[in-house]
């Protein structure tokens, strides 16, 4: 799981493609690399660590090329190296950068190092970049080339190349891997997403699965997995580049945490009458999709896995409707017995999670109902392949660590699972007390947010130490796991989240005054005012909000690198 972005432009593509790689390193951020091509002449650079540092070699040289490939990887075949970092290259002819795995490799390999390839790198990616030059030597183009390359690779792939022969031409392909093309003003580009191209562009192309790209500065040509010509509609992105910029805070994962009141009012907006929620927000064939479901499944990973357990108790508790909730990565690979009146519910902030796709395709294969994406890109994968959407209007979330996805899942979940209620338990009354605490959530938010200073002193308890239990009595269980999964992702503490019964059954036997324990529960006098299962709803959102807080300072205190720690990425588009 990597980032990709490429252009082809009539101005120095160098720092075109640095600032693609800095809004992309969510993706990854172990090496870094850009090659371009200039006078005929392959010139490419490649470091270890992130982006500034290759900026810093990039800015020294100072290339001048209007062609150029660039890529921030996140390892997966091979070691964090400068030799395996992309782009590749094959005899300084043929460069390529690759997101994806090609799961055939090794037999490649074998076969290109018997015809005579010299490998550099332990990576799947170099044998892409020998085939193409393979497939040059016959003389055909850098696209057919390409094209036929991609018959003989079984995986996934986001794929930008360049030819020193053919100076002003990217080819790009996906398949399994997210890619975009950014069309400009007598230029164009290709990238991983389009976060990565808002400075230049904001209109943008969609690839298919299959397709296969020829890029110029004037013209961008698609080909479809049988190699015919085709048109891709051109979408235009409402997100502003600065939507993506850190502004004042010293940290995205603060920026996020604090942005949850908008979030939340962005979500909520144009869904909501008075008294109940709009069933058309989930699309024109909501209702009548709605109408033969008896269960509903939902399939998740990591945070958005959290988000899908607090909404089983709405399920369940409010609405009466029967739910299961399964991290996608296991669902996939067993063999659940499908019932075509299941719902299945597919939560992603990115929409590109290789792990939840797959349990997703899955489901589809298998002979579940209707399939329905919560997420936070509507150019995503998830909301292509899903019969409804709700998206959450999060706005880009660029910390590794996620946060305002979590609580926009939340009430877009909610939202489910009062229009779906409808047809179970949920009786106009109570629609309408959960439309009106709907509407309050923001305002609530805010007062979450003024716990800040509070906690930041409280984080000073945790700095120094190794482990940390977090407890949650029934529904509050869920949001204590995501509150431990936040401490240990970005300060690398130990953390794990017990049923606060559950205790006495043995991690008791861990507690000394070395182990700090975060207890989700309402205070008494909460409690007091807590008349009835609806108002808890309120109280699941809002007890997020302390125990991010709580994270982001521990790791500030520690010292680690808050929104892009160690081992993880933003997106996993890889098994
Ligand atoms: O984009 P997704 O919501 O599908 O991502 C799923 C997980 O990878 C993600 O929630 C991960 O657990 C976060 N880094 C947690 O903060």
């Amino acid at each position: 799981m990597c980032g990709i972005v490429g252009g082809v432009a009539q101005r120095p593509i160098a720092p075109i493609l640095i600032e693609g790689l800095k809004r992309l390193e969510y993706r990854g951020y172990d090496s870094a690399g850009v090659a371009l091509v200039e006078n005929g002449k392959l010139w490419r650079e490649r470091t270890k660590g992130k982006v500034a540092q290759l900026e810093t070699r990039v800015n020294d040289a100072s290339p001048q090329g209007n062609t150029g490939i660039g890529h921030t990887r996140w390892a997966t075949h091979g070691e964090p190296t400068v030799s395996n970092a992309h782009p590749h290259s094959c005899k300084e002819s043929v460069a390529l950068v690759h997101n994806g795995i090609i799961e055939n490799h090794a037999g490649l390999r074998e076969q290109q190092s018997s015809d005579g390839h010299l490998f550099t790198s332990d990576t799947d990616t170099e044998v892409i970049v020998h085939a193409v030059y393979d497939e040059l030597q016959s003389g055909i183009s850098l696209l057919q080339s390409v094209q036929n390359t991609v018959k003989k690779l079984e995986g996934a792939y986001a794929l930008g190349v360049m030819y020193r022969g053919e100076e002003d031409v990217i080819v790009a392909a996906r398949r399994g891997s997210p890619l975009v093309v950014g069309i400009g003003i007598g230029e164009n580009f290709i990238a991983s997403d389009i976060s990565a191209l808002l400075p230049v562009t904001r209109r943008f192309i969609i690839l298919e699965d299959g397709d296969t790209a020829q890029i110029t500065a004037s013209e961008v040509a698609i080909y479809d997995q049988q190699g015919q010509l085709v048109e891709r509609p051109i979408k235009e992105s409402n997100i502003s580049a600065d939507a993506v910029e850190r502004g004042e805070y010293r940290h995205y994962m603060l920026k996020e945490i604090y942005e949850q009141p908008h979030a939340i009012a962005e979500t909520l907006e144009g869904r909501l009458s008075d008294t109940h929620v709009l069933e058309a927000a989930f699309g024109p064939k909501a209702s009548e999709l709605f109408d033969g479901i008896k269960s509903v499944r939902i399939i998740a990973c990591g945070t958005s896995f959290h988000a899908g357990m607090v909404a089983r108790n709405w399920f369940e508790g409010l609405a009466g409707i029967p739910c299961q909730v399964e991290v996608a990565s296991e669902f996939r690979y067993r063999h659940p017995v499908a019932d075509p009146a299941t719902l299945v519910i597919a939560i992603s902030q990115s929409g590109e999670t290789a792990d939840t796709l797959s349990a997703l395709r899955a489901a589809q294969e298998r002979g579940f109902g209707p399939t329905l994406g919560i997420c936070n890109v509507p150019e995503s994968s998830l909301i292509r392949e899903t019969d409804l959407n709700l998206m959450t209007r999060a706005g880009p979330e660029i910390g590794v660590a996620s946060t305002k996805a979590f609580t926009t899942q939340l009430v877009a979940l909610l939202l489910l699972v009062t229009v779906l209620g409808r047809r179970f338990n949920i009786t106009r009354e109570r629609e309408a007390i959960i439309v009106k605490q709907l509407a309050a959530l923001p305002r609530h938010l805010e007062d979450a947010l003024q716990l800040d200073d509070a906690i930041c002193q409280m984080a000073e308890h945790f700095s120094d130490k190794s482990n940390a239990l977090f407890l949650g009595r029934g529904v509050q269980y869920p949001v204590a796991k995501e509150g431990a999964l936040k401490l240990k992702e970005i300060s690398y503490i130990h953390a794990e989240a017990y049923p606060a019964g559950e205790l006495k059954h043995g991690p008791l036997a861990l507690v000394d005054e070395e182990m700090p324990i975060v207890a989700v529960a309402p205070n008494d006098d909460l409690l007091g005012k807590l008349k009835s299962n609806l108002e808890e709803v309120r109280a699941r959102i809002i007890f997020t909000i302390p125990l991010q807080l709580l994270a982001y300072h521990v790791a500030v205190l520690k010292g680690t690198d808050v929104d892009q720690p160690r081992n993880l990425a933003k997106s996993v588009t890889v098994e």
